[in-house]
């Protein structure tokens, strides 16, 4: 068993630094990543064990981040659904999306044995892999999201929405479908040997705040409570949430990721304080120089860390794939040499 900064900071031990890693760290800005896309497809990447096991281990070999994230996709679910899936240069696109659909109740036949190359890579991930791996699944709101308008080349997912407020059982009847195949994913990557489980809520802020409380965060809740019954630390990130971190209790997380909108100060004071925070460095900060990158980090973030050292340093959502690798190379180092953290 490896020493790990990152498992023990989730588990609320006090470290000389906050670990670091990046959302969408596996893949897009990678060189390495790049060459082998250009002779492989996304989904194929994803469905070889080999291949996904080693952009899976890049980052922590390449960026020197102290934690991996499985490389895969939270679309992956819909199409154990049997939703047909294409990926196309303008991201991913359901051929039939749900919102045209007059019933939606005979459409499932749920196959998590068509995701059984996600547990072969962690498998080959344990094995060569020397810092914690992250599991992940999308929460039921933001996959719904997907599946409903079908992309999300229509900004806010109208459709989506519409959905939800004209088909209120349905929308229950899908979120309830959705969590229960999260919580049956989520305990097979736990099988197989993930340090920690992400649950991406992306969309979270697409709808009001009380018809989140009421339909959504439930599910949340119910996901959090089956990994955590395995001793697994479980980290939320509700996108665009605001003001409704001050729902982010014990009961939803043991870490809540904030997005690049809301201070860490600000969410600090709204999220429970039992509750430890993950983020928010804004992506755009990276294409700014090293001078700007190191100064932000003095001035935002390292006072933070001095009062509350209960964070894990990461983005405030997924780094871009033109993003200067360079300056990701300099922000982690920067991270980790840094002498005057206390
Ligand atoms: O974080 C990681 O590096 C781990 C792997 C991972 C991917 N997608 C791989 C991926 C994770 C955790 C995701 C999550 C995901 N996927 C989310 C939630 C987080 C977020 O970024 O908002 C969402 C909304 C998706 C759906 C998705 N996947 C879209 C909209 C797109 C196209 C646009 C884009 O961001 O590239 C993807 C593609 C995708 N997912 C790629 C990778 C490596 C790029 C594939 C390629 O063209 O090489």
């Amino acid at each position: 068993m490896y020493k790990s900064l990152f498992t023990d900071v989730l588990k609320g031990k006090e470290g000389s630094r906050p670990p670091v890693w990046y959302m969408r760290q596996a893949g897009r800005v990678l060189p390495d990543y790049r060459k082998l896309r250009e002779r492989h497809s996304f989904q194929e990447m994803m469905e070889q064990p080999e291949l996904a096991a080693d952009v899976t281990l890049m980052p922590v070999a390449v960026l020197g981040v102290d934690a991996s994230i499985l490389f895969n996709d939270i679309l992956s679910i819909p199409v154990s659904m049997g939703m047909e899936l294409v990926w196309t240069d303008h991201g991913p696109q359901f051929l039939k999306p749900l919102c045209h659909e007059d019933d939606i109740h005979h459409l499932f036949h749920p196959d998590l044995s068509k995701l059984n190359h996600v547990y072969e890579t962690l498998d080959i991930v344990k094995k060569r892999g020397n810092a914690p791996t992250i599991g992940f699944c999308g929460a039921p709101l933001t996959t719904l999201c997907y599946m409903l308008q079908g992309t999300s080349a229509k900004h806010d997912f109208p459709d989506a929405k519409k959905f939800f407020y004209a088909r209120p059982q349905e929308t229950c009847y899908l979120i309830d479908m959705l969590t229960d195949i999260c919580i049956e994913y989520a305990l097979k990557q736990i099988e197989h040997g993930i340090d920690a489980f992400q649950l991406f809520d992306t969309h979270a802020g697409i709808v009001p705040l009380e018809l989140y409380e009421a339909s959504f965060l439930p599910a949340v809740k119910k996901i959090a409570a089956a990994v955590r019954s395995h001793n697994v630390p479980f980290i939320y990130f509700p996108k665009g949430i605001g003001p409704g971190l001050s729902l982010m209790t014990p009961e939803v997380c043991d870490f809540v990721s904030i997005d690049w909108q809301t201070s860490l100060s600000r969410a600090r004071e709204m999220v429970h304080q039992d509750v430890g925070l993950q983020g928010n460095i804004d992506p755009f900060l990276l294409f700014s120089s090293k001078e700007k990158i190191e100064s932000t980090m003095r001035k935002d973030y390292v006072p933070f860390f001095q009062n509350h050292n209960k964070w894990i340093v990461n983005l405030g959502h997924g780094v871009m794939a033109d993003t200067p690798i360079e300056n990701l190379l300099f922000l982690t180092e920067w991270i980790k040499d840094e002498t005057n953290w206390w």
